[in-house]
Formats: C-alpha cells, sequence, structure tokens
C-alpha cells in the first residue's frame, strides 16, 4: 500500500483560479520526494491536500489507504506531519517548549511521555538550547526549526514540508536532508505503528518537477504527464 495515493486531482480556489488539474503522485513508504516548480505552479496548494487543509474537490486522496474525507480528517491528520512554509503560521505558545508539547498533550500522552518527545525533537533539529525562548522573538530559521521539532513530537509517519530550505543557513539546510530527517523522525517515534516498514533497505529518492500545466509531475510514478 502506498504512504500518499493520489489520483486525477483537482483543485480551483474561489476566484476560479485552476491551480491543480489532475494530478497523480504516488510515494510509497520510506521514499523522500521533493517536488520543484515555478512559483505558483500549484506546490502548495498540492501539498495542503496531504492533511486536509484542502480537501480533494474531484478526484481523490489516500493516506496509507485511508480516503482523505472529512469524515477520516483525525485519523489523516494523525499520520501527516505537515510543516508550514511560513512559521509564524504554526508557532503560538508562550515558550518553545510549550509550542512543541501542544500536538503531544493533544494526542492525550502521559506527561512524562511528552517531556520525552519535546526533548528528542528539540534535539533532533538542534534546538534544544531554544527551549524556554519565546518563539515569536526567534530568527526565521530558528522558527523554522521549531515548528520542525513541533512537528516531529506528533511522530507522524508522513512529513510534509513546504519550501523546507527558505530562510535556513547553510548549516540548518543541511539538518533538514533528507536522510537527517528521515533518520531523526525514526527516532522520535520509537513506539511507531509503522516502525518497522520504514525500516527497509529499498530506500529511494526521488524528485519531480511540477510544471505550469500544474498536471504535469516527472517523477517515477507520474501516470498522466503531458
Ligand atoms: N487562496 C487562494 N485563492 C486564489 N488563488 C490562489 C490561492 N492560493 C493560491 N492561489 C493560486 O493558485 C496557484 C497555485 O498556487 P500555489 O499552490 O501557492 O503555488 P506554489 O506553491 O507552487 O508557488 C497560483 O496561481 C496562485 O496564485
Ligand atoms: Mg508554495
Amino acid at each position: 500500500m502506498p504512504a500518499i495515493d493520489i489520483r486525477a486531482l483537482v483543485h480551483a480556489y474561489a476566484d476560479g483560479t485552476q491551480a491543480l488539474r489532475g494530478v497523480d503522485l504516488r510515494v510509497d513508504v520510506g521514499e523522500v520526494v521533493a517536488i520543484v516548480g515555478a512559483n505558483g505552479a500549484g506546490k502548495s496548494t498540492l501539498l495542503k491536500h496531504l492533511n486536509g487543509l484542502l480537501l480533494a474537490a474531484s478526484g481523490s486522496v489516500r493516506i496509507e489507504g485511508i480516503p482523505l474525507t472529512r469524515a477520516r480528517l483525525p485519523d489523516v491528520r494523525r499520520r501527516v506531519g505537515y510543516v508550514f512554509q511560513d512559521a509564524d503560521d504554526q508557532l503560538f505558545m508562550p515558550t518553545v517548549q510549550d509550542d512543541v508539547a501542544f500536538g503531544p498533550m493533544n494526542l492525550g500522552l502521559a506527561a512524562s511521555e511528552v517531556r520525552a518527545r519535546v526533548a528528542e525533537a528539540l534535539a533532533a533539529v538542534g534546538a534544544s538550547h531554544l527551549a524556554l525562548r519565546a518563539p515569536y522573538r526567534l530568527s526565521g530559521g530558528e522558527k523554522r526549526a521549531v515548528a520542525i521539532a513541533g512537528v516531529l513530537a506528533m511522530a507522524p509517519s508522513i512529513l510534509v514540508l513546504d519550501e523546507p530550505s527558505t530562510g535556513l543557513d547553510p548549516a540548518g539546510r543541511a539538518v533538514r536532508q533528507p536522510e537527517r530527517v528521515r533518520g531523526r523522525a525514526r527516532r522520535v517515534r520509537p513506539g511507531g505503528r509503522h516502525g518497522g516498514q520504514r525500516d527497509h533497505g529499498g530506500q529511494r529518492d526521488r524528485g519531480g518537477w511540477f510544471g505550469r500545466s500544474r498536471r504535469h509531475y516527472s517523477g517515477q510514478h507520474c501516470h498522466r504527464c503531458d
């Protein structure tokens, strides 16, 4: 079963902008996929369909086999960690550690487990020293790292990052290289449901150009490329 299975996805915004015109994309468990494309090509619109920030008007999105419908939204959101392009959209608690703890607390985890996840997630992004700082006073790159920690602390099986290197210095980018993120993601989810599957040896990385036609995906599972 693919981790992500998108078929013939169409999205038009309320003002009539046709952002996606029939996108097919399949991502297997363990894969790291980069979607590259011009401004306005539809990358963010596509990503917002992965955790139900937008719901498919036409076509379908399945996450680990679960059809992404309004009714299944909570199931899907537990599986998909979404890091916003702008960290200011994500950080809102008075301290970094409270912010990273917010998600795990809402999962109803014990306080000791929440503390352990916060410590591990902050360590994973090299931000342990920021734990007591106020998020709104951090630099752009620091905010971004903390936003990623907040998502890692939820132990999602799928990590979605919109514009992952924006505003980061070279060292910050290195921390978020796919291999590193994947290794860390595995570490912060020791009890995760899909931990075993992710340890398989056949991991592949791929990238694809998301063209202006908004339905061209040139990765290896592209169907309907024009
Ligand atoms: N809320 C919105 N309302 C109307 N049009 C939008 C909205 N958000 C994005 N768009 C338009 O949809 C298209 C795809 O945008 P987006 O997915 O943000 O592209 P990318 O992330 O690749 O830069 C663009 O033409 C953009 O102007
Ligand atoms: Mg975008």
